[in-house]
C-alpha cells in the first residue's frame, strides 16, 4: 500500500512537472520572439540558429526528448517509430485544421512542408523502448470481441479487419499506416472517438472515419482494450511497403491504394 501511495504520489510530481515544462516551454518561446522582434527592430538579424535541434524543442516538452510521450496516461501520443508519411501528414492535419487541437495547431501553424517532413523523419528514426500503460477493466467477452475486430473484423457491419490495413503484427505499414500495438488504451479509444465527432479527419476518402463510424461505442472500448493490452512483437517495426490490399479506399494511401 504504502509503495502505491509513493508511486502515486511520483505520479502527481511528474505530472505537475510537465505541465510545468509546457508552460516553461510556452514561456522560453514567447520570451525569444520578443528577444528576437527587438533585435529586428534595431535592424540585427535573427540570430536563433536554425537547427533540427531547434525546431523540435517546442515539440519536446510535451512529447519528451526522443517522442516517447506519455505512455502512464496516453495524453501526449508517442511519435518514436511511427512511419515518416504518417507523422508528416498528421502535421499538414492539424495545420489544415483537419485535426483539432488548439496547441497542435497552433504549433505547426508557421512550418513549411520540406520542415514538417524533416521533423518527422527524425520522430520517425527514434528507437525507444515501448512502456506499458493502464489497462481498464473488461470482460473476457469484450476482449473476445477486441481480437476478433483487430484480426478478422466484422462482415455483417462491413468492418474489416484492423490487421488488413495496420499489418499482420499490427506494427504499422510505411510509410503512412501507423502501428497499433504499444498504444494506450486512452489515446487508441480518444482517437477512435474523434473520427466519429469529426475532431480527426484527413484527406477523403477517410477510411478510418467510415470504419469508426462502423464501430459501436462498446467496440470502441473492446478493440482499444484487446490492442493496448497485446503482448508485444519482438519486432516493432512497420512492414514494408505496399505490402498489404487494403480492403477500403484510403486517401492518404494515394492512386495505387497502399501508399507504395
Ligand atoms: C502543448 C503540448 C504539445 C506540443 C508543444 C506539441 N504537441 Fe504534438 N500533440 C499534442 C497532443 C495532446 C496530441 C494529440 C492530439 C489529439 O488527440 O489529436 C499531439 C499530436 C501530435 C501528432 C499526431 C500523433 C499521432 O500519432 O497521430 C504529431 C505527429 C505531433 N503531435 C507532433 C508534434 C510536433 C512535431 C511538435 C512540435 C513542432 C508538437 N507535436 C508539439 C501535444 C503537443
Ligand atoms: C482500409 C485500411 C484500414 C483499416 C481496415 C483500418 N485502418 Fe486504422 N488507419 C488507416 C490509415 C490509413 C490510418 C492513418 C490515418 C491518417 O493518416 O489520418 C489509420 C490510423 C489509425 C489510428 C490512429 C493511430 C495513431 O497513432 O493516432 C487508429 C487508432 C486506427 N487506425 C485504428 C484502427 C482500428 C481499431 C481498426 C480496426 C477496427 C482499423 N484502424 C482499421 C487505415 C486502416
Amino acid at each position: 500500500m504504502k509503495v502505491r501511495a509513493y508511486n502515486r504520489r511520483m505520479d502527481t510530481i511528474a505530472k505537475l512537472c510537465r505541465v510545468r515544462r509546457v508552460f516553461s516551454a510556452v514561456l522560453l518561446f514567447a520570451a525569444a520572439s520578443v528577444a528576437g522582434a527587438a533585435r529586428a527592430e534595431e535592424g540585427h538579424p535573427l540570430t536563433v540558429p536554425d537547427t533540427l535541434q531547434q525546431r523540435i524543442a517546442s515539440c519536446t516538452a510535451c512529447h519528451g526528448v526522443h517522442g516517447e510521450g506519455t505512455p502512464e496516461s496516453g495524453f501526449f501520443p508517442r511519435l518514436a517509430g511511427k512511419p515518416a508519411g504518417y507523422l508528416a501528414r498528421q502535421l499538414k492535419d492539424f495545420q489544415d485544421g483537419l485535426r483539432k487541437y488548439g496547441p497542435m495547431e497552433y504549433t505547426v501553424r508557421h512550418l513549411s512542408p520540406e520542415y514538417m517532413q524533416e521533423i518527422a523523419e527524425y520522430f520517425s528514426a527514434q528507437e525507444v523502448p515501448y512502456a506499458r500503460s493502464p489497462l481498464p477493466r473488461v470482460s473476457p467477452e469484450a476482449l473476445k470481441r477486441g481480437e476478433e475486430l483487430a484480426t478478422k473484423g466484422d462482415p455483417s457491419h462491413q468492418i474489416p479487419a484492423c490487421a488488413a490495413c495496420h499489418g499482420t503484427q499490427l506494427t504499422g505499414v510505411q510509410p503512412n499506416i501507423p502501428g497499433l500495438v504499444g498504444l494506450p488504451y486512452d489515446y487508441l479509444s480518444s482517437q477512435l472517438g474523434s473520427w466519429r465527432t469529426k475532431t480527426r479527419a484527413t484527406v477523403a476518402p477517410d477510411c478510418m472515419a467510415e470504419i469508426a463510424n462502423r464501430l459501436s461505442a462498446s467496440d470502441i472500448g473492446a478493440v482499444s482494450a484487446w490492442l493496448a493490452g497485446r503482448e508485444l512483437p519482438s519486432d516493432m517495426h512497420a512492414q514494408p511497403a505496399g505490402s498489404i490490399s487494403p480492403p477500403l479506399h484510403c486517401g492518404v494511401l494515394g492512386a495505387t491504394g497502399d501508399g507504395a
